[in-house]
């Protein structure tokens, strides 16, 4: 949409963005430090600002926006849904959110029951109960419900899943925290071996590519090791696929590449493309474990978001999609290290699919953040994970050329980076 221009009255001049930022600044929890610039449309893997500025979007929403912008199929899905229900909590079915948990069931090969949310945090959250009452319903004493994750993972902000995220800057001042979660090394097949022998552990929950933590994927035959630990230990095996899953690694499951069959897997983010769903996925080992009462929520399985996640699903998981996954992964991968090439940047190009993490050098270490604003300067969206990794997690969907004008810009905000403009 090139020749777009704004419909914001305001639009067009500094002025509009510096007075909607200071509303920013003033008015909301200052828990976040955004761009300056405010967002207004987009279309595909494109977006545009009240200034009618035009950005490649390589962030996709943090990994959300799987089928990019406005995607016609998710808009008549919502505008459909929108003119018949919007709401009408757990007391009543609605199809929407029957069809969803029936089609994921069905697509995950794995799943006996699902339980719908609202957003990440509260998958985990749902899964981190699931497998507390599960346990109990053994017998085991709650000092015997451990729940292992791993350094580098990120599970949520709620006290729980803020817990079970292995990285003290997410917890400090929020002490006392729950108690019940042990961390160890990421791949270290040893140190779980090690860690299951104490005989209190109840559930291993790992991310297959971790997001946050730098885009690092599980080594190959590392979750696979995993389950067979939890089967000879008698815990359960849970894989945060929030980031990972829904088609971002090439299979609609992440763990589907590394042959292992879960107890439990949380979704959320690109489940519903844009609109806020989650959901947490239980096999057959946990799926009667919570009966009547044991958990709840007044919008989870919203009909809006279920219709929403119905066609984002059936769309995600389509061969075609899938397969431009590969192909745009590779090509990306191949600029990325053309890029290196030229510019000696990074020291790592690393992920799967299209969830890409280029680890910057030690002489660029902590500097991921300027890069970020050099790229919003040169019109590309771009996320990093830690201070030192630029993270590429653009919508699957995206095509060659939107991809190439990306890598375009990308170029160019790496050559001022370096030249030190
Ligand atoms: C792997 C993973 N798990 C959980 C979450 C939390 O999801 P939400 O922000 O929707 O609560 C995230 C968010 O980045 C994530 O990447």
């Amino acid at each position: 949409m090139p020749g777009y221009t704004s419909m914001n009255p305001l639009a067009g001049d500094q002025a509009a963005t510096a007075s909607l930022t200071a509303l920013g600044r003033r008015y909301y929890l200052p828990v976040y430090r955004p761009r300056e610039l405010v967002l207004e449309r987009g279309e595909g893997s494109r977006v545009w600002d009240i200034e009618g500025r035009e950005y490649v979007d390589f962030g996709g929403g943090i990994a959300v926006n799987a089928l990019g912008h406005r995607h016609p199929t998710l808009q008549a899905a919502l505008a459909a849904q929108a003119d018949k229900l919007w709401h009408v909590s757990n007391i009543f079915y609605t199809e929407p959110s029957l069809r969803l948990a029936e089609e994921l069931v069905n697509a995950s090969g794995f799943a006996e029951r699902v339980f719908l949310c609202n957003s990440g945090a509260e998958a985990n959250e749902a899964a981190i109960k699931l497998v507390r009452k599960w346990a109990a319903a053994q017998g085991r004493e709650p000092e015997r419900r451990v729940i292992l994750t791993f350094e580098g993972s990120f599970h949520g902000r709620t006290l729980a899943t803020v817990t079970a995220t292995a990285q003290p800057k997410y917890q400090h001042g929020y002490e006392p925290l729950p108690g019940g979660f042990r961390y160890l090394p990421f791949n270290d097949v040893a140190a779980v071996e090690a860690a299951m022998q104490a005989g209190d552990v109840a559930a291993i929950l790992v991310e297959p590519v971790q997001g946050e933590g730098g885009v690092v994927p599980a080594d190959p035959g590392f979750l696979s090791h995993l389950r067979q630990l939890c089967d000879a230990h008698g815990a359960l095996l849970v894989l945060d696929e929030i980031q990972c899953g829904m088609g971002r690694t090439g299979t609609l499951f992440a763990h589907a590449q590394d042959d292992v069959v879960p107890d439990i897997v949380t979704l959320a983010k690109a489940l519903g493309c844009g609109f806020p769903i989650g959901a947490m996925l239980a096999g057959n080992r946990v799926a009667e474990a919570m009966g009547l009462g044991a958990h709840g929520t007044t919008f989870g399985g919203n009909p809006l978001a279920a219709a929403v996640a119905r066609a984002a699903l059936r769309t995600l998981n389509s061969p075609e999609l899938l397969a431009n996954v590969q192909r745009q992964s590779a090509v990306l991968r191949d600029a990325l290290h053309g890029l290196n090439d030229a510019l000696a940047l990074f020291d790592q190009i690393r992920g799967r699919g299209l969830m890409l993490g280029a680890v910057l050098a030690d002489s660029h270490k902590g500097r991921a953040g300027d890069i970020l604003d050099m790229a919003a300067g040169h019109g590309l969206l771009l996320l990093q994970a830690g201070p030192d990794v630029l993270r590429f997690v653009p919508a699957l969907n995206i095509t060659d050329e939107e991809l190439a004008d990306g890598v375009k810009r990308l170029r160019a905000a790496l050559g001022d980076f370096v030249s030190g403009a």
